[in-house]
Order: structure tokens, then C-alpha cells, then sequence
């Protein structure tokens, strides 16, 4: 069939299986280029990645495989095509690190199925076993809107509210140029609990605990998951509201997790990353405007990144930094223990140019005053669409 982009307020429906393999190649091609920089390093052999089909995940497991040479084991929730219908980009993109990595000679395993599960739990467990692989790495990097908590049987919801007051703030569709005032009133008392029991650490600790008992993961392994804190015009709605909950949470289990020393020596870290492009971005009032004013902003600047760039430097910067005694070094965190790779986002200057900018944008200046096309083509991207060489008029199979 010919595949095009089905884009409906904000989220893309449709995927293109040569473009989410072109795009997953594009990330490997942007490892290899730096591989000479990996060799020495002490990075991981074994690494779990729990939502490695897209976005930061996809590029931690790639900077793993590629970069340090490790065998990968990624869990993701994905819909498998029909022969009239695609998958999800995931799928895709899966299917393109595994025959990317086997060709490679890396070992790599790819499994479908929900994170919070025990039975996911238990297929990766035996997957580990199966191949001999004990993890000295785990990174969680799921973002989802439920989870259906297996002790209870409940399904658990997230929103994205503030808390105690409204949160009114511009947003712009980025295919249409169209702004519009979004307004959203605050959560209820319930909705704080349930994103906390969704996006926050409690399935995280779960797994640690899991593998621990399994005797999979590794004396002195680390474990690392993704959060956000952004601008402070994003506060209301996302880092003091609901969303920002679960992120705290994600804190606290660090925190404790490290502190009990569930495996021997057992570092947890919350990696606080840069706003970027993914499948889930667009659809956050605020968002698009801002990313799009931040990609100009940084690119003029020359310190963009995108998903591959970051998880690049949380690889070679931070967590595979090696001491003169060819030991790891642990590291830097900043007050609360995270590692942060949102520092040049939050540059002061950065920010400085980017509220200026937001004070003045509108419908007439957006193009010239934000990076919309590079948004809409890192989104299409995602998608598997927008990329060099892929004839997307031609008809493709979607198996
Ligand atoms: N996108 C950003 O700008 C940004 C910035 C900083 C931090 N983060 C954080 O990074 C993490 C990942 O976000 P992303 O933007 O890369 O998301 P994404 O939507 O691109 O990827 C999410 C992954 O989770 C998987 N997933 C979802 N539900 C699942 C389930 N039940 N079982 C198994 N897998 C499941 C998906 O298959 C996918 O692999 C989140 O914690 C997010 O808050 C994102």
C-alpha cells in the first residue's frame, strides 16, 4: 500500500516501515561515526531498555549496542501491521535494530508486551536466562497514558493537569500554524495518585526487584530513568502538576533504591533529559510552541540535540566516564542526585532568548521566530516519514 502521513490534532496515526528503518539507521549511523570515542570506555555488557522502540529509549538502546558494544534486551508496547494495515513505528523500528544489531554480530532480543505485567517480567527474565545475560545496566524509559497494577487488577490512569489551579497557556498546531488558547482545569485529588502509580518509580522498583531475585542483575549495576523539568512557563502543567508528581516519585525511589542496595552496590539515577521531539510530544498544550522556539534558539547556538545526540553524551559524559584507575567514575549529579542533560536547554541565556521570544510570537511571525519546520520534520520522523531516499509515493509492504 502507499502510506502517508494520517495526522489528526497532533498525533500521527499512520507509520512508514522503510522510513522508521531509515530513521533507526540514521541514529546507528550517528553511534558508529563516534565509535572510536566508546573504545576504552567502560560501558555497559548487558542491557535492559524497558520502552526501547522509540524515542529515548530506542536511542539508549542503540548507544548501547552500537556505541559500547553490549548485548540488549528491549521491551516495548507496539502493534504488529496486518498486510492492510502498518504498525506502529516501534514495530518497525524494532525489527530494524534487530537485523541492524544481528548483522552487526551484537546479541539482541526483542520482546513485546506490557512493562507492568508479570508476565513481562517473566518473558524477559527468561529471555536473559536463555541467552546468559546478566544486566549491568536497566533503563527505564516507558511513557505511557495506563497501567493496569498487577497486585490489585486495577487500571490506572494519567493525566496531564496542574494542581489546585488552571493552567491557561498558548499552543499552536505546528501543521496548520493555528494557535489557540488551551486552558485546562486542575486534576482531581485522585488523578495525583493514579500518574503517580503510572509514571512514577513504583514498576521501576519492581523490575530491579525482579531481576534481583532472578539473579540477573549484576553486582555494582546501575539503573537509570527519564525525566523532564523544562522552562518555568511549563511548570504549572507539567513539574508542579500532576506529571511532576510521578517525576518526584521517580526521585524518591532513586534515592531508596540506592540507599537499600537491592544488588551489592546498586547505583540508581534519574537522568533529567532535554525536551525533544517523540510520538507523545505534540501533544502537550505549550510544548510544541516552546520546543519549537528552543530547536531555533539552540540551533543558532549550536547546541541542539535531539534523542541520539543526548543519549550519546549520557553514555560517554556521564555514566561510562572512566577515572585514572580505569574505573567508572561515578557520575555528576546535581542537589537531588540527578544526572542532568537538560543543562544547555536550561542555559540561562537559552531560556533568557526563549521567554523574549514567547513574549512576542504569533501567527505572523511564528515561522520566522521558531524552528516549526524542524519540529514537524523530527514528529514526521518519528513516524518513519520526511526522510531522504524513500519514495513515498511508491507502494511499500507493510509486513
Ligand atoms: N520527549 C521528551 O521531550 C522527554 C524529555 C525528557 C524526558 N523524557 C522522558 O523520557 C521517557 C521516555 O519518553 P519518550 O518521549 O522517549 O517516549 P516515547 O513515546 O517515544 O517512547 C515510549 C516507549 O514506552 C513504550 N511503552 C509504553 N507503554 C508501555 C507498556 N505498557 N509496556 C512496555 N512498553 C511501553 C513504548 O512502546 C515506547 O517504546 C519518559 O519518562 C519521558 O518523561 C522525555
Amino acid at each position: 500500500m502507499i502510506i502517508k502521513p494520517m495526522i489528526r490534532s497532533n498525533i500521527c496515526l499512520s507509520a512508514h516501515p522503510l522510513g522508521c528503518a531509515a530513521e533507526t539507521m540514521r541514529q546507528i549511523e550517528y553511534i558508529q561515526a563516534r565509535k572510536a570515542s566508546y573504545a576504552g570506555l567502560p560501558g555497559p555488557k548487558a542491557v535492559l531498555v524497558l520502552g526501547g522502540s522509540g524515542g529515548y529509549g530506542l536511542a539508549t538502546r542503540i548507544a548501547a549496542a552500537f556505541g559500547s558494544g553490549a548485548a540488549t534486551v528491549g521491551l516495548s508496547f507496539e502493534k504488529a501491521p496486518s498486510d492492510t494495515k502498518p504498525g506502529t513505528p516501534g514495530w518497525y523500528n524494532n525489527r530494524a535494530f534487530d537485523e541492524a544489531a544481528t548483522a552487526a554480530g551484537l546479541v539482541t532480543a526483542t520482546l513485546d508486551g506490557d512493562a507492568f505485567s508479570n508476565e513481562a517480567k517473566d518473558e524477559v527474565i527468561a529471555t536473559a536466562r536463555r541467552l546468559g545475560l546478566v544486566f549491568d545496566l536497566v533503563v527505564y524509559s516507558l511513557a505511557s497514558p495506563v497501567r493496569t497494577d498487577p497486585a490489585t487488577g486495577i487500571m490506572h490512569r494519567s493525566v496531564l493537569k496542574p494542581i489546585g489551579q488552571s493552567f491557561k497557556g498558548r499552543s499552536v498546531d505546528v501543521f496548520t500554524g493555528r494557535f489557540s488558547d488551551a486552558e485546562v482545569g486542575p486534576c482531581e485529588e485522585e488523578d495525583i495518585a493514579n500518574t503517580v502509580k503510572v509514571m512514577g518509580g513504583e514498576d521501576w522498583e519492581l523490575w530491579i526487584k525482579a531481576l534481583a531475585k532472578a539473579g540477573l542483575l549484576a553486582k555494582d549495576a546501575t539503573t537509570v530513568a527519564y525525566s523532564y523539568i523544562g522552562p518555568a512557563l511549563s511548570w504549572p502543567i507539567y513539574r508542579d502538576g500532576t506529571i511532576g508528581r510521578a517525576k518526584i516519585h521517580l526521585d524518591a525511589t532513586a534515592k531508596s533504591m540506592t540507599a537499600r542496595a537491592i544488588v551489592p552496590g546498586l547505583k540508581a539515577y534519574v537522568s533529567v533529559n532535554k525536551a525533544v521531539v517523540t510520538r507523545a510530544s505534540a501533544v502537550i498544550p505549550i510544548i510544541p510552541l516552546y520546543v519549537s522556539v528552543l530547536f531555533k534558539v539552540m540551533k543558532a547556538r549550536g547546541n541542539h540535540e535531539d534523542c541520539i545526540a543526548q543519549m550519546d553524551r549520557l553514555f560517554r559524559d556521564r555514566l561510562y566516564m572512566k577515572g585514572p584507575d580505569g574505573k567508572i567514575l561515578p557520575p555528576a549529579v546535581d542537589a537531588e542526585g540527578r544526572i542532568r542533560l537538560d543543562d544547555l536547554e536550561l542555559l540561562p541565556g537559552v531560556q533568557a532568548e526563549v521567554d523574549a521570544i514567547m513574549e512576542k510570537i504569533g501567527p505572523d511571525n511564528l515561522a520566522e521566530l521558531a524552528d516549526v519546520e524542524g519540529f514537524k520534520a523530527d514528529f514526521l520522523a518519528a513516524h518513519g516519514f520526511g526522510l531522504p531516499g524513500i519514495d513515498y509515493d511508491a507502494e511499500v509492504a507493510t509486513l
